[in-house]
C-alpha cells in the first residue's frame, strides 16, 4: 500500500512508470495528431463503411472513433473485436487493423480476411506480423511509438484513425478539437498529477473511495458509454479489480431493476457515473432520476463530469480522469499498475 500523498514512494510501487505515461497523455495527443496528418493513406474514393478491428487496449480505439465520428459520418462506423469479418465487408469498406503489438491473433485474422476481400486496409501498429503483412501486401501502415502498454497508448491508437477518416472525408477536420483537447488535458493533468495532495486531487479522492469495492461504471450513450467501458477496462487491467460498464438509456430498461437490491448485494458495489455536457436533455433527466432511485443502494455512488466543449475533448478528459483514478487505486492497494499476467497467460495458453 502506498500513501498517495507521498509521491517519492511511487517509484517502488510503480517500477515501470505507468503513472508517468498517464501524466504524459497531452504530449501523446500532440504526437499522434502529427502521425495521423502525415500518414500515407489509401486513395480517396467511395467508402461504404468503416470497420475498425482490434482487441482490448487497441480495440477501444475503434470505440473512440465510432463515438466521435458516428454522429456526422456519411458512412457507418463499426468495430470488430473478434476473428471473423461480417459478410458485408468488401472492396468499398475502409478497414483499420489496430494492434499495438502487431501480434494479436484476432486482429491478424481480420486483417487477412479483409485483404482477401479486397477491402481498403490501413494497419495501425508498432510492428510485429501486422506491419510485416501490411508492407508485404502494399497496404498503408501508420507506425506508432513502442515501449508502452497498449492501454497507455490510446491517443497513438485512436487519433491516427480519426485523422485518417477526416482526411478521407468521413469526419470533421479536427484541428480545433485537438487544440481544445490539449488544453483540457493539460488542465486535467495539473489537477490530478502526483504532486497534488489527495485533499485537492479528484482522482486520488475517488480512488480512495473505491478501495476494496467492485465497480459499476455507467455513462450516457455514445461518448459516455465508451468512456465507461474504458474506465471498466482500466479498473480491470490497471487496478486489477472486478468492474463492469453499462450505458444509459438502455440500462434504465433492465439493469436498474438489479440495482434495487432486495438481497443486499448492491451494497457491496461502487457506482461511478460519467457525465458530459453533450447529453441530450431527456438522457440527462433519466440519469438523474435513476441515480435518485437506486444510488442509495450502492456502497459508494459518485458522478464525475467531463470538461470541454467538443466531444473529443470531453471523451479524452473522462479517459484521463479514469486513467489517473485507476492508477492511484492500484497504488493505494499495493498493486503494480503495469503487468497483466492473466492476459499474458491466456495468450500463451491459446
Ligand atoms: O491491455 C492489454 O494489454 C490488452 O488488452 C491488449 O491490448 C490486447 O490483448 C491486444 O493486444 P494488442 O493491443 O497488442 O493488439
Amino acid at each position: 500500500m502506498t500513501d498517495l500523498d507521498d509521491p517519492a514512494r511511487f517509484g517502488g510501487a510503480d517500477p515501470s512508470g505507468f503513472l508517468e505515461s498517464v501524466e504524459r497523455l497531452p504530449g501523446q495527443v500532440r504526437e499522434a495528431w502529427r502521425l495521423g496528418r502525415e500518414a500515407f493513406l489509401p486513395p480517396a474514393g467511395k467508402v461504404g463503411a468503416v470497420l475498425v478491428c482490434g482487441m482490448g487496449g487497441s480495440g477501444i480505439a475503434g470505440d473512440v472513433c465510432r463515438a466521435i465520428l458516428a454522429p456526422t459520418s456519411p458512412a457507418p462506423i463499426l468495430t470488430l473485436k473478434s476473428y471473423d469479418l461480417p459478410a458485408w465487408v468488401g472492396r468499398d469498406t475502409l478497414v483499420f487493423a489496430v494492434s499495438y503489438s502487431g501480434t494479436t491473433e484476432e486482429t491478424l485474422a481480420a486483417f487477412d480476411a479483409a485483404a482477401a476481400r479486397g477491402a481498403r486496409l490501413v494497419a495501425v501498429t508498432t510492428g510485429g506480423a501486422l506491419l510485416t503483412r501490411a508492407q508485404a501486401g502494399g497496404h498503408p501502415s501508420i507506425v506508432i511509438p513502442g515501449g508502452l502498454q497498449p492501454r497507455a497508448a490510446l491517443a497513438y491508437l485512436a487519433l491516427p484513425v480519426l485523422v485518417a477518416c477526416a482526411r478521407l472525408g468521413l469526419g470533421p477536420r479536427l484541428a480545433g478539437e485537438v487544440a481544445e483537447t490539449l488544453q483540457v488535458l493539460e488542465a486535467r493533468v495539473a489537477r490530478c498529477e502526483r504532486g497534488v495532495p489527495a485533499a485537492k486531487n479528484p482522482a486520488k479522492t475517488l480512488a480512495l473511495r473505491l478501495r476494496g469495492l467492485p465497480v459499476v461504471v455507467a455513462g450516457g450513450d455514445g461518448l459516455g458509454s465508451v468512456a465507461a467501458y474504458r474506465w471498466k477496462c482500466q479498473l480491470n487491467e490497471v487496478a486489477k479489480v472486478p468492474a463492469f460498464s453499462s450505458a444509459f438509456p438502455e440500462l434504465g430498461h433492465n439493469e436498474v431493476v438489479g440495482w434495487e437490491d432486495p438481497g443486499g448485494v448492491t451494497g457491496d458495489f461502487a457506482l461511478v457515473v460519467l457525465r458530459h455536457a453533450g447529453e441530450p436533455p431527456r438522457l440527462a433527466g433519466q440519469i438523474e432520476a435513476a441515480l435518485g432511485i437506486v444510488g442509495p443502494a450502492f456502497a459508494v455512488a459518485e458522478q464525475v463530469s467531463a470538461k470541454g466543449g467538443s466531444p473529443l475533448a470531453r471523451l479524452f478528459d473522462l479517459v484521463s480522469l479514469g486513467d489517473f483514478t485507476t492508477t492511484y487505486l492500484a497504488l493505494a492497494t499495493g498493486v503494480d499498475p503495469t503487468p497483466v499476467a492473466t492476459i499474458d497467460r491466456l495468450k500463451r495458453a491459446t
